[in-house]
This record gives structure tokens, C-alpha cells and sequence, in this order.
């Protein structure tokens, strides 16, 4: 009978939020398999696990009652379902995703949106792209594709950093779950107000496709899944726009190769790759199997860590640096399986299509002045949190 992965007692929570990427690195070296104390979870350090696991749901289920997702969403949303019932929640939101729909719809106002927004930016100051660029963007093109332009970019924003936090409240403390109420209640309101257009002016939004279908899910699962869009649809374009605007503005050679060849949805690429916007996912065990000879057993909750497998040694060379022109950018920021991001093609057009060439228009000359003032967080999620730039 195979052992039980090694225990480790001394990593924190904190260093993983800190500054995950050393801790990986060793993980990957001397236990590529290992029992995190700290998380309470089995993490997977390298890529072949990582996505063994995701592509194999039969053993590796979506559906873990242990994690405080449910609570903090008021519902068990898509993400946290498999097989037949996952595709069909997962179907009933894909007309809104459709490449046609993206094209036509979606695109040509994230681009009115992404003008607008980088017009209003002050020339040769300082600010904090996060604060007043990055998340409001997202947010605004959000709102549109989901079908609900009413809500604000700060509603948006704050409806989507409560629910993540919910979802992340591992320690069940009753203040992160009580935030997630208050954004659960605004959304819910707003929908209830909106539903009567929506079903008289069906259009290509992703609430109105999921109202009109012709066989529709449950009301309160169309909710929990435009909850789950504005929880995952935000934030990770936001960090993926900072990470990579952080990884050109460092490495100024390759910016200029960038600019001259227009290579932007490649610099995309490889920001997520680099710094993985989602770092890891959990799915519980439902049966004793095995990994690189240690046993898993049924019940147990594996975390695979994309971040750190999207540096592997075995799949990249070079993997902690940024870099556009690498031969090898296979990542696996949007996951892989049957949960494989339904908002890859909104994202990667959103920000490398549109507002990385749109910001470097008009500023060409940006800069961060002191990289030591980019305030880097998070272990689940993870981007710069402050990144001031002067824009030029
Ligand atoms: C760079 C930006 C993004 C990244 C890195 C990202 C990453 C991910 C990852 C890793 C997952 C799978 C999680 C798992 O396996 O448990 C996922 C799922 C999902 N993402 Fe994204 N995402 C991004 C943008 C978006 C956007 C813009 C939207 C919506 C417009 C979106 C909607 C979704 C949805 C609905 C799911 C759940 C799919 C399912 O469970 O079947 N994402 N995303």
C-alpha cells in the first residue's frame, strides 16, 4: 500500500500570500506532492498533475461540500458541479460566449469602454493603475456581457472582491460571509428588477440567454452563475492587464519588440503565464488512487497550484522569468477539463487585443517609477495590488 504524501508544517498562509514562488520551487523539487497543513489540502506542484487532475473529474470532483463557496454564494453555482449537471449550467450561459457574439457584441463596446476609460487617465502623473484603470474596465465590460448595465463599475467591484473573499473564507469567520450577503442582496435585486425586459427584449446578454432559453435552468441557479461570472470575470482580467503591464514596463527590450510587432495578445499570454490571475483550484477525492507513488485518499481535498505549474521545470525553461519571446508559453492559467474558463476569449480580447495597445497609444513612454512601491498579494488569486505608473 503506497504512503501518504510528506506533511509540511512549516508553511504559512501568510508566506504563500507573501510571495508564493520560492515555496513552489522547492515543493517542485523535494515533494511535488505534499500535505500543506496550513491549507488544510494536498498541494500539486507540477504541471502533469495539475492537469491530470482537472481532466479527470470522475476521480477528482468539482463538488466539495468542505469549502465555504456555497455559503458565501447562497447556492452551489456551476464551478462546483460535475458531469451532466455541470454541462448543462455551463451550456445555458454559452450563447452570451459564442465567438460570433463576442465579435459583434462584446468587442466593439470593451473597445468604446477602454477608450473612454483611458482618455479620462491624467498625463505625466503618477497613479495606481489598479485603483483607477484595471478592475473598473473589467467591470464595465462585465456588466454589459452578463446583462446588467445598471449596476456601477463600484458595485461591480465590490460584489466581486465580496464573493471571492466568501468563497476564500477557509477560517469561516462571520465578517468575509457577511459581506457576501450584502453583494448577494444587491445582486439579487437588481436581477429581480430586471428580468421583466430582459424576457420582453430577449438580447445576447448571458442573463437574457439563460431566462429565454427553451428548456431554462432553475431561477436560482441562473443567479448563483452570473454570481460565479462576476466572482471570477473581473478580477482576473484586472490582474492579468497589471501583471502583464508590470512584466513590459520591467523588461523595456522586450516592450519595444512588443509595440514593434504588435505581439500584445502574446504579452498576454505570457503575463498569466508568469503570474497565474486564478493560482489554484481544490477537488475532492472521491475514491483512494494514487499520485507519483503516494497514496490520495477518498475524502482527501487536492489544491492544484497552476501558479507553480505553469513554471515547471519539466514544461518551461527559464519559468520565473517574464518573458514574451519564450517558445514554450503552455500554461494552464484558464485550467483545463470540463471547468476550462468560459471567459478565455472575452479576456484574452479585452485585455490583449484591446487595452494593452489602447494604454500604450496613448502613453508610450509609461513607466514605474520605483518597483519596490508594486505591492504584490495573494495565494488563491494573485496580482499586484498597487501599481502606480507614470503615465507619459
Ligand atoms: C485572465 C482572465 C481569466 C483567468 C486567468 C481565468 C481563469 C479561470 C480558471 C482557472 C477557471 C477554472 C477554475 C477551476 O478549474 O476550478 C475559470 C473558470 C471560469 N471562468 Fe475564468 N478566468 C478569466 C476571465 C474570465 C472572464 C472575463 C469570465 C467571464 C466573462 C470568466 C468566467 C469563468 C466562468 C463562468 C468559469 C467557470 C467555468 C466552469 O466551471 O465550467 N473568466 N476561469
Amino acid at each position: 500500500m503506497a504512503e501518504l504524501a510528506p506533511l509540511d508544517e512549516t508553511i504559512t498562509l501568510e508566506d504563500l500570500d507573501r510571495d508564493p514562488f520560492p515555496i513552489y520551487r522547492r515543493l517542485r523539487a523535494e515533494a511535488p506532492v505534499c500535505r500543506v497543513k496550513a491549507a488544510g489540502r494536498t498541494l500539486l506542484t507540477k504541471a502533469a498533475d495539475t492537469k491530470y487532475v482537472k481532466d479527470h473529474p470522475e476521480i477528482f470532483s468539482s463538488d466539495d461540500p468542505n469549502t465555504p463557496m456555497k455559503r458565501a454564494f447562497w447556492a452551489h453555482t456551476l464551478m462546483r458541479k460535475d458531469g451532466e449537471a455541470h454541462l448543462r449550467e455551463r451550456m445555458a450561459m454559452a450563447p452570451a460566449f459564442a465567438p460570433k457574439v463576442i465579435q459583434t457584441e462584446w468587442m466593439p463596446r470593451y473597445q468604446k469602454i477602454a477608450e473612454d476609460y483611458v482618455a479620462r487617465l491624467p498625463k505625466g502623473e503618477v497613479v495606481d493603475l489598479f485603483a483607477v484603470l484595471s478592475g473598473a474596465y473589467a467591470a464595465r465590460g462585465l456588466a454589459i456581457l452578463l446583462g446588467m448595465e445598471e449596476a456601477s463599475d463600484e458595485d461591480m467591484m465590490e460584489w466581486s472582491q465580496a464573493l471571492i473573499e466568501g468563497a476564500g473564507n477557509f477560517g469561516w469567520r462571520d465578517a468575509p460571509f457577511e459581506r457576501a450577503d450584502r453583494a448577494n442582496e444587491g445582486i439579487h435585486a437588481l436581477l429581480d428588477r430586471l428580468q421583466d425586459r430582459h424576457r420582453a427584449e430577449p438580447n445576447p446578454s448571458a442573463f437574457s440567454a439563460m431566462l429565454n432559453a427553451d428548456d431554462p435552468i432553475e431561477e436560482k441557479q441562473i443567479y448563483s452563475n452570473i454570481k460565479i461570472a462576476i466572482g471570477g470575470g473581473i478580477n482576473e482580467p484586472r490582474d492579468a492587464l497589471n501583471t502583464t503591464l508590470y512584466g513590459l514596463l520591467t523588461n523595456p527590450d522586450q516592450l519595444e519588440e512588443v509595440k514593434r510587432k504588435g505581439d500584445w495578445v502574446k504579452a498576454f499570454e505570457e503575463g498569466i503565464r508568469w503570474v497565474a490571475p486564478i493560482s489554484a483550484s481544490s477537488r475532492l477525492v472521491t475514491e483512494d488512487t494514487e499520485i507519483r507513488g503516494h497514496l490520495i485518499p477518498k475524502g482527501d481535498t487536492v489544491m492544484t497550484i497552476q501558479a507553480s505549474a505553469n513554471r515547471d521545470e519539466d514544461v518551461v525553461s527559464d519559468g520565473e522569468a517574464f518573458n514574451v519571446y519564450r517558445t514554450d508559453c503552455l500554461h494552464q492559467s484558464f485550467g483545463n477539463g470540463p471547468h476550462f474558463c468560459q471567459g478565455t476569449h472575452v479576456a484574452r480580447r479585452a485585455v490583449g487585443v484591446i487595452m494593452l495597445p489602447a494604454l500604450f497609444d496613448r502613453f508610450p513612454n509609461m513607466t514605474i517609477p520605483d518597483t519596490d512601491a508594486v505591492i504584490w498579494r495573494g495565494f488563491g488569486f494573485r496580482g499586484p495590488v498597487e501599481i502606480p505608473v507614470l503615465l507619459q
